[in-house]
């Protein structure tokens, strides 16, 4: 994290977010529905042991990172060999700035109303899991993510042009999955690079090869007729040109 990005997170933290955040209940309640939603068969959250008392234990279990004594600020599960869906209760985990879920071996579609769920996440990576369906437009609602990674999935479709309205998107890479169609419209100044598409199923536009638009093909068919018929009736043409031109002349 950046020295800048430190100062606005800490910002953030001390004029918005204590305003929004309630018990800190609400953390624990998180951490626990989310060890009760995953499947973990190398029991990785093991030591993830719930009790009683104050809520800042949870801070010392592996993964995750507090700020101001009590409130989850990232949750890092990077390579824990979980499995399941994206899980619903990190919305309780209401300060949460980053989530690393890489990995692992996460299934099933992305929440639509994602942005609801970690509104203030500003690293995302769910790379090399096994998610799948479309990427939800409601990501671009996530709007402080400067990294978003997505990359070694199973996503299809389109990638929603929304995503370029991320205006402090710096990291981002959706390559290695099954993905078709236009990528958004990123600002260049970005500096996002053909390799965060590599590798999926036909993706097309700036800064890959330029979209061939269905339109298009149409009208190259359309010149490519012209052109058969040109060549067709050509001859043809200059056989009654030359019938009427003689003809014309034989009759003069
Ligand atoms: C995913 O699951 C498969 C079998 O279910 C296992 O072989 C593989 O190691 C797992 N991958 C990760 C990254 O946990
Ligand atoms: C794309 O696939 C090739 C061949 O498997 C691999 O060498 C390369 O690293 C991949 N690129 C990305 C960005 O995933």
């Amino acid at each position: 994290m950046s020295i800048t990005t430190l100062v606005s997170t800490c910002l953030w933290f001390l004029v918005v977010v204590p305003s929004l955040t309630g018990a800190n209940e609400v953390n624990v309640n998180c951490l626990r529905s989310i060890k009760s939603q995953v499947q973990d068969p190398k029991g990785s959250l093991s030591s993830w042991a719930f009790r009683k008392g104050t809520a800042s234990y949870v801070c010392r279990f592996i993964g995750v990172e507090c700020w101001d004594v009590d409130r989850v600020l990232s949750i890092d599960l990077s390579g824990f060999g979980l499995q399941g869906e994206f899980p619903l209760g990190l919305n309780e985990c209401s300060s949460l700035t980053g989530l690393d879920l890489s990995r692992n071996n996460f299934s099933g579609s992305l929440p639509s109303n994602i942005a609801s769920l970690i509104p203030f996440v500003t690293t995302l990576d769910l790379s090399y899991n096994q998610f799948s369906g479309e990427i939800p437009a409601g990501l671009s609602d996530v709007t402080y993510l400067n990294t978003l990674m997505l990359q070694h999935n199973h996503f299809t479709g389109q990638i929603p042009p929304e995503i370029a309205s991320l205006k402090r998107l710096k990291q981002f890479s959706v390559a290695e999955n099954q993905l078709t169609g236009p990528v958004p419209e990123f600002n260049e100044a970005l500096g996002i690079g053909v390799e965060s598409f590599a590798n999926n199923t036909d993706l097309c536009g700036w800064p890959m090869d330029y979209c061939i638009e269905q339109e298009e093909k149409v009208s190259r068919f359309g010149k490519m007729g012209a052109a058969i018929g040109a060549a067709v009736f050509a001859p043809v043409g200059a056989f009654l040109g030359w019938f009427f031109f003689n003809g014309r002349k034989e009759n003069q």
